[in-house]
């Protein structure tokens, strides 16, 4: 009895996309070790991409219904804005329900704690309120990206938001160093619909009870800094997640490990990884553009072509679920498939992303500038070619190439000259000041992580004040 009044219930939801649920998964593992077991974690998750729960035996697994037909279940690559949108209206009863009727029900279980929610599914914070238990917002992405979001309100009076064409290069003041075109603004069917879900997100967040956020104070102290004067709430900095629990057992995909083989045959430092996320997508020209690009720059590659990255524009609906398997092949040009042939390069569908950023043979990571993405690679001391997609990305983007510089962009498009001098000016080695330099940094920025992470680190006591904060919320008794 006694020890159930020193345990809490901590009940943790996500949105179900892979770039939220792995760094969600990881914060629940964080807080259980953390707290040796006295928070017990339960998952709410949707039906659509639910996690394996045989990979965290020590968690409670609770689905709900989520309401999407199977076409909007495929439509997150196209309009992300739009699937959010529909599981923050789809999801309200269904959370509701199961958190009367099969979590708080449950009088042998310990006392809820708390909510901890994605601040992108904002709907949970008002149905925790409706229940009076305490809510804490969690960002998968960058303090930055989510300074830039609560600042729409200035950013339209200033005439910012909407984007302007003839706009794009120019500096926004208030958030240096962005330039209007790193806003972090997604391509949605209905922009009304974009700025409404901002809104609602920035809104919820600042009435939850806290904030916490996946990256380190010495990485972001001046965005941090932001972020507390925006939001009047308790933040906790207690990133990089992924280095406080073990490697990523929340994949949706199977991780080929057979690339681990492959880079164990490479020189050091001598692979470009190039991986865009589990949502990007690119037309099957741009796939034509990067092969000639990377054959061209003679730099090997370890390259993850997941089913659904590459979009036809022309086939009919059965040909497109073709496509999103092997029918890429057929796209790719002679002079890739020769460099494939003599070995220099590897495709799979999904990598052990965290093990191969750790290989010695990798030297350089091509990337989408997601945000788990972008710490992994930092945690490595491996440096970036960004090319951000959408939204957050490109804050993200900037911030690497403009405030830690461990990386740069590929600032027109996929084009394969462009792509071609990128990979050379990345990873050759020889002569190369400019790679020794983002070697150098890239380096401080990994020890700095790993101070961060130490008993007495900035994360580690942020770790240990969240918990305190969730012991202490104050949560009413169940009649
Ligand atoms: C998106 C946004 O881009 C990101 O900024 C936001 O925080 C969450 O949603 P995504 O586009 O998937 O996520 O990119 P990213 O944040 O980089 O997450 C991808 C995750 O998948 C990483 O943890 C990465 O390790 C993993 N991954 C990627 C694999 O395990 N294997 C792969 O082959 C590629």
């Amino acid at each position: 009895m006694d020890e159930q009044r020193h345990r809490r219930r901590l009940v943790l939801f996500s949105c179900p996309l892979q770039g939220h649920i792995n760094p969600m998964l990881q914060l629940a593992t964080i807080l259980h070790s953390h707290s040796k077991g006295a928070l017990s974690i339960t998952i709410v998750h949707t039906h659509f991409n639910s996690p394996n729960p045989s990979n965290y035996p020590n968690f409670t697994f609770l689905p709900i219904s989520d309401g999407l037909s199977q076409s909007q279940k495929k439509s997150y690559t196209e309009d992300v804005i739009a699937f959010m949108t529909l599981l923050n209206v789809n999801c309200v009863n269904p959370f509701r329900d199961c958190l009367v009727s099969k979590i708080l029900s449950q009088k042998h279980e310990p006392q809820v704690g708390c909510i901890i929610y994605d601040s992108t599914m904002h709907f949970t914070q008002p149905v925790a309120e409706s229940l009076q238990l305490p809510c804490i917002g969690f960002r998968t992405s960058s303090p930055m990206s989510f300074v830039a979001f609560a600042a729409f309100p200035v950013l339209h009076e200033k005439g910012y938001i909407p984007i302007r064409e003839s706009e794009l290069e120019a500096l926004v003041p208030e958030l240096p160093p962005l330039k209007v075109k790193d806003l972090p603004v997604v391509k949605t069917h209905n922009s009304e619909v974009f700025y409404q879900w901002v809104a609602d997100m920035i809104k919820q967040t600042k009435a939850s009870s806290g904030l916490i956020v996946n990256s380190f104070d010495s990485l972001d102290q001046s965005a941090f800094q932001l972020l507390s004067q925006e939001f009047a709430v308790p933040i906790f900095p207690i990133g990089p997640f992924h280095k406080f629990s073990p490697a990523s057992s929340s994949s949706l995909l199977t991780q080929d490990q057979s690339c681990i083989s492959w880079l164990n045959a490479q020189a050091p430092s001598s692979v470009i990884y190039i991986s865009f996320g589990s949502s990007a997508s690119i037309s099957e020209a741009q796939l034509v553009e990067i092969a000639m690009g990377l054959a061209n720059s003679e730099q090997s590659f370890l390259w993850v072509i997941r089913p659904g990255l590459v979009v036809s524009s022309c086939r009919s609906d059965n040909d497109k679920d073709k496509n999103e398997d092997d029918k890429f092949t057929e796209f790719l040009p002679q002079k890739f498939n020769e460099m494939m042939m003599s070995g220099r390069g590897c495709i799979v569908k999904w990598a052990p992303q965290e093990e191969v950023l750790a290989h010695p043979s990798v030297g350089g990571f091509w990337t989408h500038s997601g945000w788990n993405s972008t710490l992994e690679s930092i945690c490595e001391g491996v440096p970036m070619l960004c090319w951000p997609c959408s939204g957050d990305q490109k804050v993200n983007a900037r911030c690497v190439s403009h405030v830690w510089r461990v990386g740069f962009q590929l600032e027109n498009g996929l084009e394969r000259g462009e792509i071609e001098r990128s990979l050379r000016r990345l990873m050759i080695q020889e002569n190369n000041k400019e790679r020794e330099e983002l070697m150098v940094r890239v380096k401080d920025l990994k020890e700095m992580a790993e101070l961060c992470r130490r008993a007495g680190g900035s994360s580690f006591k942020s770790i240990e004040g969240l918990t305190e904060y969730i012991f202490s919320c104050n949560v009413p008794k169940i009649a």
